[in-house]
């Protein structure tokens, strides 16, 4: 049993690698709450981002998982809310990097971009690594403080 649930959400480019990794996600023992689609009719990124965003607001202790076509368009949308540090990520050393060092809370892939194997990678870094603190935690810190 793990310890935190992962809220999980796509638009229609990302549906198919959303259901992939969900399974893998279940058959790994975590809680899952997948936020949709429930099937791959077109629709807008930054309404799922949106309502992610939200949930991880209400349960600051979750982690999410955006995917789109790019990655990019979650990347952008999900970022304007000051709670949500979220990584686009290719590699499953910037998916650790992006937990040690940014103590990222939402990891976002793109569906189009990058291979299913490589997905699956990068969810299991992003989870199985923690934040270092120490001299991040300030850098953290500061992210919070810079809207206008
Ligand atoms: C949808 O076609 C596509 O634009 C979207 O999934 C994403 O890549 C946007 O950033």
């Amino acid at each position: 049993m793990q310890e935190k649930r992962i809220v999980i959400a796509s638009d229609h480019a990302g549906f198919e690698l959303k259901s992939y990794l969900t399974t893998v996600l279940k058959e790994s023992g975590y809680a899952v709450l997948d936020l949709g689609p429930s099937d791959n009719a077109p629709l807008d990124y930054p309404d799922k981002a949106k309502v992610l965003a939200e949930t991880l607001r209400q349960n600051p202790t979750d982690k999410g998982i955006l995917i789109c076509g790019t990655g990019i368009g979650m990347s952008i949308a999900v970022n304007r809310f000051p709670y949500i540090r979220g990584a686009l990520v290719f590699t499953p050393e910037m998916a650790t990097l992006s937990r040690q060092h940014n103590d990222a809370n939402v990891l976002i892939l793109g569906a189009r971009t990058t291979t299913t194997e490589m997905a699956v990678a990068c969810m299991r870094a992003f989870l199985q690594a923690n934040f270092e603190g120490g001299r991040h935690e300030k850098r953290v810190a500061k992210l919070g403080g810079l809207s206008c």
